[in-house]
């Protein structure tokens, strides 16, 4: 029997190989490779599409975020309220920045920051909440904005996982005052390498990013602010034009594959993902939730279906950053998260008949 991959990004590019081919082939003739035509059009384009006034490329979402908090301002002194339960690159960035990350619990329907935990964590430190939009899913931004326009706090969405989604009818990436994304080829939309990029809507912003990205130039050889190098390359600005102009469709593939497995494993009693009325989920992960976790990943392991765990430490709890941990049990929530979430296969090429199969193992194991 064959195997069922949690993610297999060979056939969404040999799907689109020709179109690759004739971008990566546009970049070679130009012969252009940092900082030209591309990037500037990938910028525009995915601005657009974000419905945001500014997009700017970087080499990762790691550094988009890291980008935009230096934008914001923050560093030594600041604090930076986020989800434990995230990527360990939300937090990296943040202390990257020298400020201090302040780690909250989630809400366990949206896997979003809980409105309650942030207003209990802030201090007269706090500078920006970083709301993660995890598995593809908007986190609930209006109690969050609310609390940080009344302390007067910036709010940086990180969207690495939601290219796309929507929240009360609006696209992620423009609800706070800055947006991070990230183009790691797993994503929603991917490059073929690392890649990043942060949006907004305030020009300052915008233009503090653009120097910040590369050594504070405004021209060259003239730093106007200390900056760093993390620039968008044209090969992977081109690659993700032509991704972008699919971006839709892979997105509405991902909630098929979502709809199906919602219908197929209603019966079980496995926490599945919710869909919340106000948001259009994009799947970035399709994530159940049992205390038997181990058990049935292995089951399926064993049937040939490969599955994931995001994430199987919360931050808080992995050696690098003890000294994060509140050790009060107050991010319990992201704790028993840790134990018990397995993301099923989820990618747009995933076919009905593998979905079935997902499913009818799941169903047995029960
Ligand atoms: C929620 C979240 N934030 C940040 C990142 C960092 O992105 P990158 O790997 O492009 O640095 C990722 C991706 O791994 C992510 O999933």
């Amino acid at each position: 029997m064959r195997t069922i991959p949690a993610i297999d990004l060979n056939r969404q590019t040999q799907a689109i190989r020709a179109e690759l081919d004739d971008a990566i082939a546009r970049v070679l003739t130009k012969g252009s490779f940092i900082l030209g035509d591309e990037v500037a059009a990938f910028e525009d384009e995915f601005a657009k599409y974000c419905s945001v006034a500014h997009a700017v490329g970087v080499a990762s979402g790691t550094d988009a975020l890291q980008i935009a908090l230096l934008a914001c301002g923050i560093g030594a002194g600041d604090e930076v309220i986020a989800p434990s339960h995230t990527a360990v690159a939300t937090i990296a960035a943040i202390e990257m920045t020298g400020a201090k990350p302040v780690l909250v619990d989630i809400e366990v329907t949206r896997f979003g920051l809980d409105p309650a935990a942030v207003t209990a964590a802030i201090t007269d430190q706090t500078r920006c909440i970083i709301p993660v939009h995890l598995y593809g899913c908007p986190a609930d931004l209006n109690p969050i904005l609310k609390i940080a326009r009344a302390k007067k706090i910036f709010v940086l969405e990180d969207c690495s996982q939601a290219h796309g989604a929507s929240y009360r009818g609006r696209k992620v990436g423009g609800w706070g005052d800055i947006a991070a994304f990230s183009f790691y080829p797993t994503k929603n939309l991917g490059a073929l390498g690392d890649g990043g990029a942060v949006v907004t809507n305030d020009l300052q912003l915008a233009e503090k990013v653009r120097l910040l990205r590369q050594y504070g130039w405004k021209e060259r050889y003239v730093s106007h602010v200390k900056g760093m190098n993390s620039r968008l390359d044209e090969l992977q600005a081109a690659i993700l034009r032509v991704k972008l102009r699919h971006l839709d469709k892979w997105n509405v593939r991902r909630c098929e594959v979502a709809a199906l497995y919602l219908e197929l494993l209603s019966g079980t009693d496995l926490v599945l993902p919710s869909l919340p009325e106000d948001s259009q989920h994009v799947f970035h992960q399709f994530v159940i939730r049992h205390p038997r976790r181990d058990e049935l990943q292995a089951h399926l392991r064993a049937h040939g279906i490969h599955t994931l765990i995001h994430y199987p430490v919360p931050v808080h709890l992995q050696p690098a950053y003890a000294n994060l941990n509140p050790m009060d049990g107050t991010l319990s929530k992201s704790e028993r998260a840790a134990h018990e979430v397995l993301s099923l296969p989820m990618f747009p090429e995933l076919t009905e008949e593998e979905a079935r199969r997902v499913s009818q193992g799941i169903v047995e194991f029960f």
